[in-house]
Formats: C-alpha cells, structure tokens, sequence
C-alpha cells in the first residue's frame, strides 16, 4: 500500500476496514487492558529487533500479499516470498557460475548444478537476464549466521547465455530454522508452531520489459515441504534433483564425489 500522493485514499479505504476487524476481535473476546498493553510490548519488541518482515512471514501474511500481488498467471513462472534474509549487491559471479568458495565444512555437502532457460512467456528467449540467488549452505546455514563461510557466500548474481541459458554450481542447501532468538521466535513457541522452513533456493531475476521476478526453489522428499513455517512451498516450484555417479561425468566436472543436477525453467510476464 503506497503512502505517496494518491496513497491517501487507499489508506482511507483500508484502514477503517482494518480498524474494525481488530476492534471486533477484541470485543469478541473480551481483550483486557493488561493482554493489550502485553500485545503492544511485543510489536515494540519486533520494531526495535527490526523483525516485523519476519513476523509477517511466519503469520503467513507475506505469502497472502504475494499471492493478492501476483495472481496465478500459469503461463509465468510462481512468485513466491522474499523473506528476510536477501542482501543487496551480492558479487557478480562470471561463467561457469559457482556461488560458494571452499570453507571449512563445505565437505559436509552435496555438488548441484542447476540449469535452465530464462524466456518471456510466450518462449522468447532472454539473453539479457539477471539472476540473483541465495541459500544456506549445506550446514542448514546463511553466511550471516555461519562464522566459517566466507562473507556472501552462496549468494551472487549473474548473467543469461545469448539463449537465456543458465547454469550454476551450488551446494544442496538443507533445511533450517527461521531465527528463534528474538521476539519472533518467542511467539512461535508460545503459539506452539515450529521454526522450520524446508530447504531451498531463493531467485529474484530481471530482464528489461518484464516483470521482476522473486521466488524460491524446493526439493522433492523434504521433510518439511508440507508445514513449512510461512507456508511458502507451491508445487511447481518443487524440483526432483538428479544424481550422477558415473566416473567419466565426475571427471569432467572436476569432482571425485556424486553430484546432483536440477532443472529449473524460468517464463517472466511482460511488463504492463
Ligand atoms: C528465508 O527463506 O530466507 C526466510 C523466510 C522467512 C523467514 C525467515 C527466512
Ligand atoms: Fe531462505
């Protein structure tokens, strides 16, 4: 909802509507002076921790606003969330893309490739596309919260072959807990919903007369696919990854232990 010139009379039309709705939730059931002051401690709390992103992810709000802003246009790609976790700028990773260095417990992880085209709807290729990504790595953590991974590690942004072709080396990112430690997290356990998000990777891609594009990708056989905290997996979005073990398949990549690759197509709407 836009607060600039013009903004004025949405706001009048919204927040009465919103005004009345909390106001019949109080009187229904008998809200006391004590539990609101109690509510408005806690949304202070979220202000100051700067979480109030995260706290409309978890209520699922960040996924019905997306859903109200994007529709479900099927010819594009899914929109999905952008959650809390995006950083600006990350570096620009030149072909053949990889988005991690080694660190000491890449290891632990598995190699994927994940590969595809980023066309218009209609299957026009576009060659002057961006891809922006990010992920935890295989520990189930972001490099803000992972001391051992060098800083905008699993993150990067990159361009499109002359056919929108793409390919980029990751690691399969594991799933993991959306931050417990402040007044989120504390919300979570008193309402008794778990932290957990199933694995992925995000996406946001760009390319001139196109709608920008925020998504994320899943893993078929996650544990968490069906309960995701903020409720954000869609099925089109969940990928089958493919392993390769084949001795003359590892050499070519320069890896002496099985990979995994993963297809994902991306169709952007033309822009209104
Ligand atoms: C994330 O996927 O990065 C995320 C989404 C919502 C809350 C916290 C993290
Ligand atoms: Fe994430």
């Amino acid at each position: 909802m836009t607060t600039a010139v013009g903004g004025r009379e949405r706001l009048a039309q919204v927040v009465p509507d919103a005004l009345d709705a909390i106001h019949e939730v109080l009187k229904r059931h008998q809200v006391s002076e004590e539990e609101w002051m109690a509510a408005l401690r806690f949304l202070t709390e979220v202000g100051k921790a700067d979480e109030f992103v995260l706290l409309s992810d978890v209520t699922r709000t960040s996924v019905l606003i997306d859903a109200l802003s994007h529709g479900d246009d099927e010819s594009a790609t899914a929109t999905d969330v952008e959650g809390p976790l995006y950083r600006p700028d990350p570096p620009w990773r030149e072909a053949p893309v990889k988005i991690y260095e080694d660190y000491d417990g890449v290891e632990e992880g598995e190699v994927l490739f994940v590969r595809g085209k980023v066309t218009s709807t209609d299957g026009t290729p576009l060659p002057g596309a961006v891809l922006d990504v990010w992920q935890t790595g295989p520990n189930g953590g972001y490099d803000i919260w992972d001391e051992r991974q060098p800083d905008f590690n699993f993150r990067g942004r990159f361009g499109v072959g002359e056919s929108g072709e793409y390919e980029l080396q990751t690691m399969i990112p594991k799933p993991y807990t959306v931050p417990t430690d402040g007044p989120v997290g504390r919300y979570l356990d008193a309402i008794g919903q778990h932290p957990w998000r199933p694995a992925h990777i995000h996406f946001k891609v760009t390319a001139d007369g196109h709608e920008p594009l925020v998504t994320q990708v899943f893993f078929a056989g996650d544990p968490y696919l069906d309960n995701d905290t903020i409720g954000a997996v869609k099925e089109s979005l969940v990928k089958a990854p493919e392993k390769h073990e084949d001795e003359a398949e590892l050499r070519e990549h320069g890896l002496d232990s099985p990979f995994f690759t993963c297809h994902f197509d991306i169709r952007l709407r033309r822009a209104r």
